[in-house]
């Protein structure tokens, strides 16, 4: 691909705008010599103004979502692609949100421009367990780990059965809870079932891929390696 369109694609400008910060001498390989708008070259040997690339498509960034944010690009609140550089909103491929937390979860989000992956992740058929730590109104009644896990309940206005889901009881008002679909706020509803109500909820692992390993305090964001992605759909 000619680097004008390699970089506007990146979202650093129109291809008008890439092509002037070519004729200003802005783009350079490593060693300080001036590119070309048609040349073609290694995406790594490429600098803006001194400053290496943004990653190459095919970026998966794991971000530690704060509550207060969004996932929606339609919401006039604060977004989570206000957590990301404004750049990344400008790429093309589009970097996508994999399924959504609710504003008011917090934890780990993953973001890809690749809709085969994204796909892959949030298929219900992939079966990826989506881990949730949730804190609860009131006491566990003791039945809910075999409801959940039973494959029958039907959330309130659905028709279809949730897959089984597995339940870890961590104290009398809080539970680890894995699901492997991501149907409209189903971890509040799968409680609101049972008659509780969710006041605190994390996700804090996609499949093997933990929240914690990630070392991210709210709110900060890095890009995924292939390893780490392959951890997203082991066990
Ligand atoms: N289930 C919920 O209720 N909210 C989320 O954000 C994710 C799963």
């Amino acid at each position: 691909m000619k680097l004008v369109r390699l970089i506007a694609n990146l979202g650093y400008g129109s291809r008008r705008e890439v092509a002037l910060m070519f004729r200003e001498g802005r783009i350079t390989d490593a060693q300080g010599e001036v590119l070309y708008a048609d040349d073609r070259v290694p995406h790594e040997t490429v600098r803006v103004d001194g400053e290496a690339l943004d990653p190459p498509a095919g970026l998966v960034i794991a971000l530690h979502k704060p509550t207060g944010y969004t996932c929606s690009t339609r919401d006039p609140a604060r977004m989570v692609y206000d957590l990301l550089p404004p750049r990344f909103r400008l790429r093309n491929p589009l970097l996508s949100t994999v399924g959504r937390l609710d504003r008011d979860t917090s934890g780990l989000l993953l973001l890809t421009d690749d809709g085969q992956l994204l796909h892959r992740i949030i298929s219900p058929k992939s079966r990826v367990p989506k881990i949730y730590e949730a804190r609860l109104a009131q006491d566990l009644r003791g039945d809910e780990a075999e409801l959940f896990a039973s494959g029958t309940l039907v959330l309130e206005s659905e028709t279809t059965p949730l897959a089984p889901a597995s339940l870890n009881i961590l104290g009398p008002r809080h539970a680890r809870l894995t699901i492997t679909e991501g149907r409209y706020h189903q971890v509040r509803r799968m409680f609101a079932a049972t008659g509780n109500a969710v006041t605190q909820l994390q996700r804090v692992a996609v499949g093997a891929l933990a929240l914690d390993e990630l070392a991210l305090e709210p709110g900060q964001w890095c890009a995924l390696d292939e390893v780490q992605v392959a951890r997203v759909f082991e066990p």
